[in-house]
Formats: C-alpha cells, sequence, structure tokens
C-alpha cells in the first residue's frame, strides 16, 4: 500500500508544497481553483487551508476515485480532519478527459489549475486542455515534470506552441506556469492529441526494454 494512504498526506515534496501554497496565497485568486487527480487529498486539504474558511474560493476535484480502496471517503476524512467541510468541494467523480467535456460545454472558468492526473503522456496532453478554461493571469500547475518522461514532453511541446504561457518558476518537479493572455486558438490542437497518442505506445516500449534489460544485467 501506498505509504500517503495512511498517512493522508500530499505526494508532494515539502518543497514542491511550499511552492505550490505560495504561489496561491501570493495571488489570492477568488476564481475557481482546480485539481485533477488528488490521490488522499493532502494536497487539497493544504490548498484549501491557505484560505480562512469566509474567503475561500470554490474548489473543484476531478479524479475516477479509483486509486485506492475507499478512496473518496479518505479524502472526505483527511478535509474533515483538517477542520474543512467536504461539503465545500465539488468533486467529480469521472475521469479527466469526461469532466473536460463538460466543464467545457458549460464555459466554466478557473484561476487555478493543477494538473496531477494520470501521467501518461496522451493523458497529460489530454489534461494541458483545461488551460483553455484557465482565466487571463491564471496560474497552471504541473507535478513530475522532469521526472516523468510522457510529462515532460507533453508539456516542452505545450509551451513551444503556447509561448503565452510564461514560467513562473520550477521546483524539484513542480512546473508552476502562468497564462499572461487568450490565445487565438486552443492551445492543444487536434494534432497534439494524435502526436502524443502516437508517442504513447513508443514510451511504454522504452520503460519496458529498460526494465528487461536491468532485470539481465542483475
Ligand atoms: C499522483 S496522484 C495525485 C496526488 C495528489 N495531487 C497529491 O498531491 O497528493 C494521481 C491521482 O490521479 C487520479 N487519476 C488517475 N487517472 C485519472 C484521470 N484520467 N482523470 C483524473 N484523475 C485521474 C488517481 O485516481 C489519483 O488519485
Amino acid at each position: 500500500m501506498r505509504p500517503f494512504t495512511r498517512t493522508l498526506t500530499p505526494e508532494l515534496t515539502n518543497e514542491e508544497l511550499a511552492a505550490l501554497l505560495g504561489i496561491i496565497r501570493k495571488r489570492r485568486c477568488q476564481g475557481k481553483h482546480l485539481e485533477i487527480g488528488t490521490a488522499a487529498g493532502g494536497t487539497l486539504c493544504s490548498m484549501m487551508k491557505v484560505f480562512e474558511d469566509h474567503e475561500r474560493p470554490p474548489f473543484v476535484v476531478v479524479d475516477p476515485m479509483t486509486y485506492f480502496q475507499n478512496q473518496l471517503n479518505t479524502v472526505k476524512k483527511n478535509l474533515q480532519d483538517n477542520g474543512v467541510s467536504a461539503e465545500e468541494v465539488d468533486f467529480r467523480i469521472m475521469k479527466s478527459d469526461l469532466a473536460f467535456m463538460e466543464a467545457d460545454q458549460k464555459r466554466e472558468s478557473f484561476d487555478f489549475i493543477f494538473i496531477d492526473g494520470a501521467h501518461k503522456i496522451h493523458y497529460v496532453t489530454d489534461d494541458l486542455r483545461w488551460t483553455r478554461l484557465l482565466n487571463d493571469g491564471g496560474i497552471v500547475c504541473l507535478h513530475d515534470y522532469t521526472s516523468v518522461r510522457g510529462v515532460t514532453l507533453a508539456v516542452d511541446r505545450f509551451l513551444r506552441k503556447n509561448p503565452h504561457y510564461v514560467r513562473v518558476e520550477c521546483v524539484n518537479t513542480l512546473l508552476i506556469l502562468r497564462k499572461t493572455k487568450e490565445g487565438l486558438k486552443p492551445e492543444i490542437s487536434f494534432i497534439d492529441r494524435v502526436w502524443a497518442s502516437f508517442f504513447a505506445p513508443l514510451l511504454r516500449l522504452e520503460v519496458f526494454t529498460k526494465k528487461v534489460l536491468k532485470r539481465k544485467i542483475q
């Protein structure tokens, strides 16, 4: 069992968490805050606790809640133990691609997005579509940048094609970006998604080959 399911702590390092909370605290946005992939809700609790009860903006969590047994109840208990009401969180218990389609149809908007769901290249590329719903000046953070190849490749392509996103900072594997203005076209195109689907099996093959070679060497 993963240790955080017992400790209910964030899956981020202390430095990453400090940077994440720092940018939330500094900007104090009042628009919706979104976390894609919450695990035991450790980071969610910390993010919500940046605000006093009376000034907290709406928080949305997208997660299919199948990461470990009883995940949703664990997250709710974690919130309760941290003095935050689970009622305050808009839980969308589904995969992020479906949640995105619904949010896009409703023309929702967000001030802050933390992407930390599935880390395969095509999922990350898909999750980057949420930036379309990010307000100007809004912040998007991504975890496991540089440590997971799928995340790195997807984000680097995103940054090359979307120069209106500027890097605020990168702490360990947490990348923080700011949207400077609305782009003329969607951040992620059909071609980007085809590119990611093409790369996905190649990355799987790479991981598999590395594992086999490692076993042979041992
Ligand atoms: C790395 S953990 C998140 C860690 C958490 N953000 C933290 O800081 O403690 C990944 C989470 O992504 C969720 N997940 C996996 N696939 C997903 C998908 N397609 N859409 C949304 N969430 C997904 C898993 O259920 C899991 O809770």
